[in-house]
């Protein structure tokens, strides 16, 4: 089976694409890399871009890009998605650094964009905003989270991480111990996304440079059981949940449990169904601004 083996960037609706861009670029930190007519690119060194805005009447994520590896062929991926019934499109030239991507939608109608990437881009981290290193997942509600879970697994080549009960799935496409997450709700739609920051110390001036900014805090600092990562969310103003968060767990694939840490509870710590009840290990619970949204 060939697996995605990492998220290479999200394509997010948004009706005021100037505030959205100035929100990425000068408080996240982002470098604009690219600019079409009502799109934006936004980037994290390596890769070209990391996030695209587009205009759009509602905020939302419809789309997610996922690289292959260097030795695997997209033809044969191909081939793979549609073995599962699965309509495909190819396109040439989509995006800047782009050449060739092959698309279809998954279960809640987000369109999946998988591609090589040819070449890298070189561009700095910048050196103003918060700066994360990277886009690290994506969170969505779903309505049915068994059966978008397990396409996530079959098509795409997800492994599970940990299961929340019965209804918050955590999904892994490399190390990370979550790239796609999908919590079981009334609808089908964008519930955060994360960005990695170095450390401890780097949420700090984060939060404290969010407030300066005029950003609340929806919930933390804290550290979360699954996962185990320091978290803390915010709004950014098209009214999308921005995670920011360090220290997750990681898989070492070949022993199958996470790199040991202090703070687990479980030695090791394997992929596993915790309970239904919250499983911070520490921290303020969320605000119930940030409740309602969940539910
Ligand atoms: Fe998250």
């Amino acid at each position: 089976m060939i697996r995605v083996s990492k998220i290479a960037h999200a394509s997010y609706e948004t009706p005021d694409l100037d505030q959205q861009t100035e929100y990425y670029t000068e408080i996240l930190g982002l470098t604009p890399a690219a600019k079409e007519k009502d799109a934006v690119f936004l980037a994290n060194t390596v890769d070209h871009h990391s996030v695209v805005l587009r205009k759009g009447a509602q905020a939302g994520c419809s789309r997610v890009a996922f690289q292959l590896g260097e030795h695997d062929d997209l033809d044969a991926f191909e081939k793979q998605v549609q073995g599962h019934g699965i309509k495909t499109q190819r396109k040439k030239d989509p995006e800047p650094s782009i050449s060739d991507v092959l698309t279809f939608e998954d279960p809640k109608g987000t369109a999946m964009e998988v591609f090589k990437r040819a070449d890298f881009s070189h561009q700095k981290f910048q050196a103003k905003g918060i700066v994360p290193h990277k886009l690290g997942h994506v969170a969505f509600h779903v309505t049915d989270v068994k059966h978008v879970t397990k396409f996530y697994c079959d098509v795409l080549g997800f492994r599970e991480s940990d299961w929340m009960g019965d209804f918050f799935s955590f999904l892994r496409c490399g190390p990370d111990h979550h790239t796609i997450n999908l919590m079981q709700t009334g609808s089908n739609r964008h519930f955060h996304t994360a960005f990695e920051l170095r450390d401890w110390g780097h949420m700090q001036t984060a939060c404290d440079f969010l407030s300066v900014n005029g950003y609340k805090l929806l919930w933390g600092p804290g550290r979360h059981g699954i996962g185990h990562n320091l978290f803390t969310y915010h709004r950014s103003p098209a009214g999308l949940i921005t995670e920011l968060f360090a220290e997750l767990d990681r898989m070492n694939e070949e022993l199958g449990y996470f790199e040991p840490r202090p703070w687990h509870r479980d030695h090791p710590q394997v992929p596993k169904v915790w309970g239904p009840l919250p499983t911070d290990i520490w921290g303020p619970p969320p605000t119930a601004e940030y409740v309602r949204q969940r539910e």
